[in-house]
């Protein structure tokens, strides 16, 4: 059936493997990050089976679907209010940068006879979540003496909103703020979460700061590309995942549209269109609903991709050395994004191939 996203389940072991083992070399557990995945099951039972220390979701829906997979699993997202009582039920661990949360946590933790381990989220600017340091002091101060809270450790998340790499100033920054931690407390931390995949090159150099013992990594395992970089990692698998769909009309029209012009698109949008004379236009029964349109690009280098609405999207393919017809199955390279949206449309399927 199509849509379909091909995902090549070996490439991804492998990757798993490769970053296992330079992680090991340099000192550093490694969470793999599900939530590309949006509760494929088997791929993770693979991923878990294949040796890490802990996976980690933003989803707690996904965390409860993998309740039986054996190993420890962390909430990566901060909890909201109605999810408390999943999150201690299914979730070992958590990031965390709100005290009125991590007392929440505590209490329904008490409830369920179970201890939390609560991971606080430091803010070393990217600006997503994380306390600044007078905040951080003083919720692990609280979290300290909450008798169902375990405070794990400390965190920082980078590349993810406000582009901002990782350094070795802003991870001396971390390390300096996780020793006077410890100092002022008189605790040692088991964790000390230096970020994701952006990561990748300090780990592998050795470069971290001692104090960093683990990374929370999706995108270097699932594509082999260090976000917020954009470098591909040499050895590592790149082409775990190929959408493919179907072309469902195939004809000569021109290239801009006719007739009076309203103000937006379906999505709310306004389009300009270059008159290219007539073209050869491909429409594929794939549509923004199931794929970010900026996150694929055709393997064929002679397609355009003009646009999309929910359902369509608009290929020219008048440059390409293939004769398409109605029916041929057009395919395309996905980045991140585009995985991601794939993964998560429940209109496409999911071939896995081993
Ligand atoms: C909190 C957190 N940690 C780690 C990751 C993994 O990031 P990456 O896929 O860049 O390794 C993400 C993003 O998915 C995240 O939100």
């Amino acid at each position: 059936m199509y849509p379909k996203i091909q995902i090549k389940l070996s490439g991804i072991i492998e990757n798993v493997k490769r970053t296992k083992e330079l992680c090991k070399q340099n000192g550093i557990s490694l969470a793999v990050v599900t939530k590309l995945l949006a509760d494929n099951r088997e791929i993770v039972q693979a991923i878990v089976e294949s040796g890490v220390d802990y996976i980690c979701d933003s989803r707690i829906q996904n965390l409860i679907s993998y309740k039986d997979i054996n190993t420890e699993k962390w909430l990566i997202r901060s909890p909201s209010n109605d999810e408390i009582p999943d999150v201690i039920r299914y979730a070992d661990a958590s990031l965390n940068s709100e005290i009125e949360t991590i007392k929440k946590l505590n209490a329904e933790a008490k409830k369920q006879g179970k201890t939390h381990k609560v991971i606080l989220m430091y803010e070393l600017g990217d600006l997503r979540e994380g306390c600044l340091k007078p905040e951080l002091e003083e919720i692990a101060g609280e979290a300290l003496h909450l008798s169902n809270i375990e405070l794990y450790g400390v965190g920082v998340n980078l590349s993810c909103y406000g582009e901002i790499v990782p350094s070795e100033k802003n991870m001396k920054e971390l390390e300096e703020v996780v020793l006077e931690l410890e100092r002022k407390y008189n605790i040692k931390f088991k964790m000390v979460s230096g970020g994701n995949s952006s990561s990748f090159n300090m780990m592998k150099n050795g470069r971290l700061p001692n104090s960093i013992n683990n990374l929370r990594m999706g995108e270097a395992i699932y594509l082999g590309n260090i976000p917020c970089f954009e470098e591909k990692i040499d050895e590592f698998n790149q082409d775990n995942f190929i959408v493919k769909a179907e072309i469902i009309e195939l004809k000569e029209k021109p290239s801009v549209p006719w007739g009076e012009c309203g103000l937006s698109n379906s999505f709310g949008e306004h389009s300009t269109f270059t008159d290219r004379g007539t073209r050869k236009r491909a429409i594929i029964g794939l549509g923004k609903q199931d794929v970010k349109l900026e996150g694929i690009t055709p393997l064929d280098e002679g397609i355009i991709i003009l646009g999309g609405s929910s359902d369509h999207i608009i290929l020219d393919v008048s440059d390409s050395e293939k004769q398409y017809k109605v029916g041929d199955i057009i395919e395309f390279m996905p980045n991140y994004a585009g995985v991601l949206s794939c993964m998560t449309s429940k209109y496409v399927q999911k071939e896995i191939v081993r």
